[in-house]
């Protein structure tokens, strides 16, 4: 288990000419840190999955620029290759806008502050959350999550785990239902990870128990991150969330979306306008590089969906508690 519970939990750290990352494709197994020695190479590990989560997609990409600059590479060249490494987190294309009117010499600078910021955002967005949770968990103690949300997707502390965390923290009797989420197992390897490191109540269940689990009537709210939130609220998150979500709606249980405003795409009307991902056939065909279907099989593999904004209870963030119509500006 890294660092002391007191230290947050990080998986991206500056080497001075270089980037670590905790390599999140080995996790909960080994914690393997890999030294990215260029804004390639950070590209790369965002596509492939190295580091995941859309504000810490945001923050290595913040990094590459600053190996860019280091190196002498060309910013445009280099801000475009981030830009398309994945493309449904609009929080890549927000830190990478903000730095894109920086001089050269404050761009390392501005990448620290994206890490601190996000930090503070999170934490702040779990202290919003509180009082909703303290309401809705004081007879229902469960959480339906889906996903990783936790200091892995982010600068440190998480969105919806990090919601969870500050609950914890505050001593609030809970208990997370961790989805494992196919086919990448953020559920099962990060969010389980993440539970037993800081001591957070916490049960593994497959994606597809989760009705059997609502229907129990123990769950009391289900917080989900977010990658896009569209201006009506339409809200894409990992593969999974549109289903949960609809279940929750047919067992009463309120879905708070953890949202940190950079995670808004004022540009974007509705869901129907966010661009969803699609992964290779073989993260489906195989679990841990073992082949379980047949290899010709066909695969649809859509990395997100988009829940409508009628499905969501509230968006909670470090500004705090938002329903519709969002807030003006
Ligand atoms: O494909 P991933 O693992 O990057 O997907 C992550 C999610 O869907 C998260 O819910 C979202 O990025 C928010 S992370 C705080």
């Amino acid at each position: 288990m890294p660092g002391a519970a007191e230290t947050p939990l990080c998986a991206i750290r500056w080497g001075g000419d270089h980037l670590r990352l905790l390599d999140q494709r080995c996790l909960p197994h080994d914690e393997r840190w890999l030294v990215l020695p260029d804004w390639r190479a950070v590209a790369g590990a965002i596509t492939d999955m190295v580091v995941r989560g859309a504000p810490a997609i945001g923050i290595a990409a913040a990094y590459g620029m600053a190996l860019a600059v280091q190196r002498g590479a060309p910013r445009a060249a280099a801000q475009a290759g981030l830009l398309a490494s994945r493309p449904t987190a609009v929080n890549l294309r927000a830190v990478l806008g903000r730095i894109a009117a920086l001089p050269d010499d404050a761009v390392l600078a501005a990448a620290h502050a994206e890490l601190a910021a996000d930090l503070a955002r999170n934490r702040a967005l779990g202290a919003a959350g509180l009082p909703l949770l303290r309401r809705d968990l004081a007879e229902r103690p469960g959480i339906l999550t889906i996903c990783n949300t936790g200091a892995l997707a982010t600068g440190g502390h998480g969105t919806a785990l990090g919601m969870v965390r500050s609950a914890h923290a505050a001593g609030l009797p809970l208990h997370v239902w961790a989805l494992e989420t196919r086919p990448y197992l953020q559920g099962a390897r990060l969010t389980a990870w993440e539970c037993l490191h800081d001591g957070i109540p916490a049960t593994l269940i497959t994606d597809g128990m989760a009705a059997a689990l609502l229907a129990r009537g123990t769950v009391g709210a289900c917080l989900i991150g977010c990658d896009r939130v569209a201006r009506n609220g339409d809200t894409a998150n990992k593969i999974g969330s549109l289903g949960i979500a609809v279940l929750c709606r047919h067992y009463g249980v309120p879905v708070y979306v953890a949202m940190p405003t950079d995670t808004l795409d004022r540009g974007c009307p509705d869901g129907a306008a966010i661009p969803i991902e699609e992964r290779s056939a073989d993260e489906l065909r195989c679990i841990g590089g073992q082949p379980i279907a047949p290899a010709e099989m066909p695969v649809w593999n859509p990395a997100f969906d988009v829940t409508p904004a009628a499905l969501i209870s509230a968006w909670v963030t470090e500004r705090g508690v938002w329903r519709l119509p969002f807030p003006a500006g």
